[in-house]
């Protein structure tokens, strides 16, 4: 009989790759959303998967989501409530809004926890429960960047879900890399822009143009999770599509577009002072770590899991990517 999966996010970057990965793979995919009604929603139904309404505020909903689940996957979005806060508290300081939505999703990511602790008490029929995490970039870099609260917020609820021996016994961490999309995706302030007279695309990072980082096409967290699903518990798995650097990622683009391109190298006050309120220091602080520290030795690669699974490579995804729009508004 097929199994069940209940993919919290299922509507997002994460959460969607994960439904439709499991989806084409046979399995019963329970989508978890806050409107079954929404565009997101009804293209996941579209495909067969079906959604439960759930909210992560909302204890109860979520045990309901999950109930009947062999695997849950479970990501928690740090970016809405940032924003959402970051017009009125990025006026009180520059660390305001970062504290806030850790708090946030701190809580929200306790409750996830608890939420399949309770259907794994009940039902015992849970064999993997994943969360996406990410590592505690203040420890990583031994205190030295203290502004990347997406990454220490994600860490503090991977350390809460490993006290929960029950629970943690049947888990796995996934720490999704830099998505690649964020050349895109992360604004004209952060993401990559046309130089003044538009000859060509500067990428302004810290960091020194060799370091190396994990770069990550968000659909490959289906393949993610599907590793997980198939190796033994407690893994703590780097999802990397391709290790590179900045410079090797602006070069493949250069060489699939033909648009040449350049990273600058900027510090993290020039990025505090191009957004101010703790977004610029954040993002910036994110990438120096990344950069001076790395992500950790603890983390395992696919590679180590399953010698032969496939990620998309960067090349791969650039050119299924149409760059027009991109190019028209950088
Ligand atoms: N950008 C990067 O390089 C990068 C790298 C690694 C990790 N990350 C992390 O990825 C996370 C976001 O994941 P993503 O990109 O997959 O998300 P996303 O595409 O922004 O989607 C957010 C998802 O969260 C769901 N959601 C939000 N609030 C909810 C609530 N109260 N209750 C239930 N569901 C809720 C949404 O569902 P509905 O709207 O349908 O309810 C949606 O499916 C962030 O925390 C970020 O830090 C980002």
């Amino acid at each position: 009989m097929a199994k069940t999966i209940a993919v919290l996010g299922a509507t997002g970057n994460q959460g969607g790759a994960v439904a439709s990965f499991f989806n084409a793979q046979g399995w019963i995919v329970q989508g978890i959303s806050r409107s079954a009604s929404s565009a997101s929603s009804k293209a996941l139904i579209s495909k067969g998967i079906s959604v439960i309404e759930a909210d992560v505020d909302d204890f109860t909903t979520l045990v309901s989501a999950f109930k009947g689940a062999h695997v849950i996957f479970a990501v928690t979005d740090f970016w809405a409530p940032f924003f959402e806060a970051y017009p009125e508290l990025s006026k009180v300081s520059d660390r305001a809004t970062g504290e806030h939505a850790l708090t946030i999703e701190v809580r929200r990511g306790k409750t996830i926890v608890d939420a399949a602790t309770k259907v794994l008490e009940e039902e015992g029929i849970l064999e993997r429960f994943i969360f996406s995490t990410l590592p505690s970039f203040k420890e990583q870099s031994r205190g030295k960047y203290t502004y990347a609260y997406h990454f220490d917020a994600k860490a503090i609820v991977s350390e809460y879900l490993k006290e929960q021996k029950a629970l943690w016994e049947k888990s796995s961490l996934l720490n999704m890399g830099f998505y690649t999309t964020n050349l895109v995706k992360m604004g004209s302030l952060m993401g990559a822009n046309k130089d003044t007279n538009g000859s060509k695309i500067i990428w302004r990072r810290t960091g020194t143009n060799e370091a190396v980082h994990p770069f990550v096409v968000p659909d490959d967290a289906g393949i993610f999770a599907d590793l997980l699903v198939r190796s033994p518990p407690k893994q703590d798995l780097l999802g990397v599509s391709e290790m590179a650097s900045y410079a090797t990622f602006m070069n493949i683009w250069s060489e699939v577009t033909g648009v040449p391109s350049e990273v600058e190298q900027g510090t993290e006050d020039e990025a505090d002072k191009a957004i101010p309120g703790g977004l610029g220091r954040e993002a910036a602080e994110s990438t120096s770590t990344s950069a001076e520290f790395g992500w950790g030795k603890h983390l395992v690669l696919p590679k180590d899991l399953d010698p032969k699974v496939k990620t998309t490579s960067l090349r791969s995804y650039f050119e299924n990517e149409d760059w027009k729009p991109f190019l028209e508004n950088a």
